[in-house]
């Protein structure tokens, strides 16, 4: 009998889903499905392998999930991660309605169909937390869920679904809130932390990058690619009974960075002469999301459950930098 453990993974032709991929597949004991509204490409650094399935499924589409979740007897694992990022969910709240709430949760139900139970890690976002918690000192624990748009209200209804799952024996899951990962490759995402991944990126590629808010002492909280992957498999092998049944957030290890120390890191990585390509231009809306997002946490559950964290800002740029010169 095969040993190989089937993992599904949506939101794979995105950022993160082919990283993770690419991850699993190098431990050699993975069956991995990665889907997305079309088939996703072959993720970067990965060769040909019958380990590796590329599959087109639109999750608004009952029919759809029905034939993925039928691809295979049973799965090890579900990483749900397809979705409407924030900028797009404050846009258009409707489509938000139908990506982010109704179709996760008719693949939660297909999945708490099956006999046997896969670990469900649903990404979540630290855009769950508000004002006045997120403006009155570090996100803990206990600190309320505050969210003051659409994106991180829907997350939310999301996680709430999935504590009470979790707790009637339908699904065996935690839900990850994630901190901005960057830095992103590719084009901006259409998200109101997008700057923080192009302050990097579009320098580098010889680019400008505008960056939407004024205040250098302004804070949020990032983690690199790496350390996220390594925290979504630590995840996926953590207990069922590491937290309580009806409480499945963790809040994913990040770190607290200034914009005044990002520019600090930018300029150690590319050096003073790029730091023109940095212009800055107000955008209030970007703001208002930004500022009311976490801006220090202290992790106590990632901490727990034996969660890795990035060392400094100017590690996650080095990181990037040299990925990009390999
Ligand atoms: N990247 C981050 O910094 C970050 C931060 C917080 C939370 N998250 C969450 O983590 C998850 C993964 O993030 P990411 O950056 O890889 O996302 P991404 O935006 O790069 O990818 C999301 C994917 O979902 C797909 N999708 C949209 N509608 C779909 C549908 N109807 N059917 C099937 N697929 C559909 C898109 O085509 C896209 O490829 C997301 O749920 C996101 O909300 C990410």
């Amino acid at each position: 009998m095969s040993t190989t453990k089937n993992i599904l993974i949506t939101g794979g032709a995105g950022f993160l889903g082919p990283m993770l991929a690419a991850r699993l597949l190098k431990e050699g004991s993975y069956n991995i499905t990665l889907t997305d509204l079309q088939a996703p490409p072959q993720p970067a650094g990965v060769p040909s392998t019958s380990n590796l399935s590329l599959v087109a499924a639109d999750l608004t589409s009952p029919a759809d999930i029905s034939r993925l979740i039928s691809l295979q007897t049973a799965w090890h694992a579900v990483f749900i991660f397809h979705g409407i990022m924030s900028v797009g969910c404050e846009e258009n709240p409707a489509l938000s309605t139908k990506v982010n709430l109704n179709a996760t949760q008719a693949l939660l139900a297909a999945i708490s169909s099956l006999s046997q139970k896969p670990r469900v890690v649903y990404a979540s976002t630290q855009a769950v937390y508000g004002p006045p918690y997120t403006a009155t000192g570090p996100i803990t624990d206990d600190t309320p869920a505050t969210p003051v748009g659409v994106y991180g209200t829907h997350k939310l209804i999301m996680e709430a679904h999935i504590n009470d799952m979790n707790r009637r024996g339908l699904l065996d899951a935690f839900a990850v809130r994630l901190p901005t990962v960057t830095v992103r490759p590719g084009a901006p995402s259409r998200s109101a932390a997008a700057f923080l991944s192009g302050i990097l990126r579009e320098p580098l590629a010889g680019l400008e990058c505008v960056i939407p808010i004024q205040d250098r002492s302004a804070r949020q909280v990032i983690c690199s690619p790496r350390v996220m992957i390594e925290n979504f498999v630590r995840v996926m092998n953590a207990p069922s009974d590491a937290m309580p049944s009806h409480i499945r957030a963790i809040y994913m290890p990040g770190i607290s960075v200034t914009l005044g120390e990002m520019y600090e890191a930018f300029e150690e990585v590319c050096g003073k002469d790029k730091l023109k390509l940095l212009r800055t231009e107000r955008d209030e809306e970007a703001e208002r999301l930004l500022n009311s997002w976490p801006q220090t946490a202290e992790f106590g559950n990632a901490k727990r459950l034996g969660l890795v964290f990035d060392e400094s800002c100017a590690q996650i740029y080095r990181e990037y930098a040299d990925s990009v010169k390999a």
